[in-house]
Order: structure tokens, then C-alpha cells, then sequence
């Protein structure tokens, strides 16, 4: 901010005073100024206490209350035909969409997170914050009213959209904790540059379209009230999660960026993927980026009733070292395999519907990386009321490991024969106000 003033400074001596002045009071302030790579090594120092208290010991216990809650929300009647005006197939949108009154009461969506990212608060604590203005042209100090200024802000805060609009992103962008990006009510497409949570906790993003997004040399680029730093490229995910905790996506239409739809890495957990519609991509979902960090066995993802569809060709998603619920997905297309991973990930893929290509090379929905057999055969990867069709079959795997799991203790998902149900409304969603949704 002060280089700013500076260059709007009609003279060299007045210059020199403030320069003089502006070292001085940053001194005051920050005695220990630390370079940025200091800086993000400092907040995911931070972050790890947070992501280790989000982490559960009992992760079984936590896939079964959300198997036991789908089971319970999913009568005979709320699977029926549709007939409008509003229709809610699974637990979490049963929270929230068929309330009128949805748009007076944006923040109950903060308590429908079900499965591992179910505490997500988001920025239910805060104001609503609406942006007004799609462009996205100050980095370092953006203008009130996009979606850079909401998202940079240390209050937690609701953003919402005063209109249909694209934000176009001239670089990614930078959300800080405790935020929402509630779409519903305009149709948001968020382009350009990738959203990145780097060691933040409670974020929720709903009901938005990601897509386009591509990579970026980098640059001086705001990520909080006090601080913003050179960053160095970003890749052109659509999502790239780090070193973060307590995350919520929800009814996300996402595809075509340049890199992963969703990236969740270096030690992330306590996270839900949910309700949203991937098409068009090649690497969909990839859950752990290295096999250099085995602190990744920390993360805890549930993917839930996701369609996977069109133009996907793999990693839906791809695993290292975490535990991974996978379950209620519609899985209707894929070219190269469908669950994949190595470095020793737990797989529970339960009540999902495998729909596998012709090609007779790709009707495996499993995919072990670089692993020979006598390795892999330790890993937990168990398929339980999945549907198979078109040849798909899941090559299970667990030996000695399983004993961890005993099978006694899995409550059995809703059945993968109502996947078509229970994902009918997947993607971004279109709300009216004064109308459930
Ligand atoms: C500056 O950093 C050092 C070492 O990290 C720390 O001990 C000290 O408390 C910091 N000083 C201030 C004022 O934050
Ligand atoms: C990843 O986590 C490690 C330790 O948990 C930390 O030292 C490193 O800075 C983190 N990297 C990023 C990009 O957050
Ligand atoms: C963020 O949300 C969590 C959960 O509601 C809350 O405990 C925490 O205090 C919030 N953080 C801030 C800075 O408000
Ligand atoms: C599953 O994996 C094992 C070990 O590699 C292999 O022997 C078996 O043929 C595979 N099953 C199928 C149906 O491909």
C-alpha cells in the first residue's frame, strides 16, 4: 500500500519523508518483516494444529453416520417422481432447498454439511458480503465490491452475488478463513485463475460455476487484510486446497481448467465434496500430490453424491496416503479408470453407480499407481453396493490391513440403484428468490 502513495508523490523530497516515514511505521509495527515463503511457512506451521484437531481417530464412525443419515432421509416418497416445485433427494439438500425462505436464511446452509467436512462453518458467523462488481483488476489492493475484497477479508463473512455475473480472475485467488461463496441466486462463473485455500479453515463454496481456470507466472497478490506478498505460479486448478481444514464444496458445476478440477494436498482434511458436476476434464480429483508427504495420511475426504460425467477421463479421484469415503456418486463416464491412487490410501467406495466405457481396456473403475502386487494387496480398497454396469468391475484389495476394519462394523450405504436419484440435481443450481430452490 505504500509503494501507492509513494508513486503518486509529486516530489522527490516529500517522497524521500514518506518512504522514510512509511519504514519506519512498518517497522513499528512488524518488527520481524519475514519474506513470503517465511510467511506461508509460518501459516502452515499454524494451520497443522488446526488440521490435526480436525482430523477424527474413528473415521469408520464417521462414514457410518453419514450412511445412517442418508438411509433415514431417503423414504420411498422423498425418491419419487418429480414434481416440483422443489425436490430434495439426499440429506444435505433435504437441510436447506425446499425452505422458501432460503435466500433470509443463506447461513442454515452451514449446517447441512454432512460426512468428513461436516462442521464447516464457513462465514456463518459474519456479515453477508455482496459483490456488486465482477471485475478483478487490483491484486494487492482490490476495489470493495468484487469477490477479491470479500474473499481477502480476516472477518468471517457470507458472499453472495447481486447478479449474474462472470468474475474473471487475473490471478488466483486468495481466500482467507471463514468464508462462504454462496452463488445461489445469480449464476456466478468463476474463470480465469484458480481458487487457492492455503492453510485456512472453514470454507465453504456452493453453487457456482468453475471453469477455464488457467495458470499464472504470479506476482504481488493480497491474501489477507495485513498481508499480501509475491507469489510465485499458480497452476490453473480449478480448487487448489493446502494445508487446509474444515472445506465444503457443494453443488459445483466444474470443468475444463488446466490443471486438477479439485487439488486437495499437503496435509488437508475434514473436507466434503458434494452435489457437484464434473465434465469435460482430464485429472478430475487428486487427493495428495506427493509421495514425499506422508503427512497426508491425515487427510479425510468424502466425495458424495457427485455426477461424474462427460469428457471426464481420470482421477475421480486419485489417492495417496488419507482415508477416502467415496460414496452415492454417479460415475457415467470416464476413458482411463475411475478411483485410483498409491502410497497406501483407505478406499471405501460404497453404494456408487460404475458405468464403464466401451473400450474393453477401461472397464477396471480401480487404478494402482507404480505399486507391484505384493505391495498393494495391503491396501483398504472395498467396494460395498456399488452398481457395475457395462463390464466395470472394482478390484478390491486389503489383506492383512483389513482386520482394522472389521466388516461387522460398516453400515452399508443407501444402495448405488438410487445414485440417479440421489444425484438428479447435481451442479450448480438455479434458486429464485421467495421460491425453494
Ligand atoms: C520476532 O521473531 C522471533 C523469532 O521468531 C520471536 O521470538 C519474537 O517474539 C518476534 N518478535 C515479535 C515482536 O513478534
Ligand atoms: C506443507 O506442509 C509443511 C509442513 O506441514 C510445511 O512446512 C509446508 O510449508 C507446507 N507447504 C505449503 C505449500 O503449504
Ligand atoms: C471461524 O469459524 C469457527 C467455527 O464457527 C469459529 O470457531 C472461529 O472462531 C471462526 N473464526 C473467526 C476468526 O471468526
Ligand atoms: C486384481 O488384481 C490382482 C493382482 O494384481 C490380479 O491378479 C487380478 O487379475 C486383478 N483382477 C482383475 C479382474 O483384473
Amino acid at each position: 500500500m505504500a509503494a501507492g502513495l509513494l508513486i503518486r508523490s509529486p516530489l522527490p523530497v516529500v517522497l524521500f519523508c514518506v518512504l522514510a516515514a512509511a519504514v519506519a511505521a512498518a517497522a513499528a509495527a512488524a518488527p520481524n518483516v519475514t519474506s513470503d515463503e517465511e510467511y506461508w511457512a509460518a501459516r502452515a506451521e499454524a494451520a497443522r494444529a488446526s488440521n490435526l484437531a480436525a482430523y477424527v481417530s474413528d473415521p469408520v464412525a464417521a462414514m457410518n453416520r453419514f450412511n445412517a443419515e442418508t438411509l433415514r432421509a431417503t423414504t420411498r416418497r422423498s425418491l419419487g417422481r418429480y414434481q416440483g416445485p422443489c425436490m430434495a433427494t439426499n440429506p444435505i439438500d433435504r437441510c436447506w432447498r425446499c425452505r422458501a425462505d432460503w435466500a433470509a436464511d443463506r447461513r442454515r446452509l452451514a449446517r447441512c454439511a454432512r460426512g468428513f467436512g461436516h462442521r464447516t462453518a464457513g462465514g456463518a458467523g459474519g456479515k453477508i458480503y455482496v459483490v456488486t462488481d465482477a471485475s478483478d483488476d487490483e491484486m494487492v489492493i482490490p476495489r470493495k465490491g468484487t469477490l477479491r475484497y470479500g474473499a481477502i477479508q480476516d472477518r468471517p463473512l457470507w458472499i453472495v452475488f447481486s447478479r449474474d455475473m462472470v468474475v474473471r480472475l487475473r490471478q488466483e485467488l486468495i481466500v482467507n478463513h471463514n468464508k462462504t461463496i454462496d452463488g445461489r441466486g445469480a449464476q456466478v462463473h468463476i474463470v480465469g485463475a484458480q481458487i487457492t485455500l492455503q492453510s485456512v479453515r472453514h470454507v465453504i463454496i456452493h453453487s457456482v460455476h468453475i471453469h477455464h481456470s488457467a495458470p499464472h507466472s504470479g506476482g504481488m497478490i493480497r491474501d489477507s487484510k495485513r498481508h499480501y506478498g509475491l507469489r510465485t505460479r499458480s497452476d490453473g486448478d480449478g480448487i487448489s486446497i493446502l494445508s487446509s481444514s474444515n472445506v465444503w464444496i457443494d453443488h459445483v458445476s466444474m470443468y475444463r481448467c488446466s490443471d486438477g478440477l479439485i487439488d486437495v494436498v499437503n496435509g488437508s482434511t475434514a473436507i466434503t465434496i458434494s452435489n457437484s458436476h464434473f465434465t469435460k476434464h482430464d485429472h478430475v480429483l487428486l487427493f495428495g500430490a506427493s509421495n514425499d508427504n506422508p503427512q497426508d495420511a491425515a487427510m479425510q475426504v468424502t466425495v458424495a453424491f457427485n455426477h461424474f460425467g462427460k469428457g471426464l477421463v481420470q482421477r475421480m479421484p486419485r489417492c495417496r496416503y488419507g482415508f477416502f469415503h467415496v460414496v452415492n456418486n454417479d460415475y457415467t463416464h470416464w476413458q482411463m479408470y475411475a478411483i485410483g491412487g498409491n502410497k497406501n490410501p483407505t478406499i471405501i467406495s460404497q453404494g456408487n453407480r460404475f458405468i464403464a466405457p466401451d473400450d474393453p481396456n477401461a472397464k477396471e473403475v480401480t487404478k494402482r499407481e507404480y505399486t507391484p502386487y505384493g505391495e498393494y494387496k495391503e491396501w483398504v480398497w472395498k467396494s460395498q453396493g456399488d452398481v457395475m454396469m457395462n463390464g466395470a468391475f472394482f478390484n478390491e484389495s486389503g489383506g492383512q490391513n483389513e482386520r482394522m476394519y472389521d466388516q461387522l462394523d460398516f453400515i452399508p450405504a443407501k444402495h448405488g440403484s438410487y445414485v440417479g436419484q440421489l444425484t438428479r440435481f447435481a451442479g450448480a443450481l438455479n434458486c429464485r428468490f421467495g421460491e425453494p430452490c
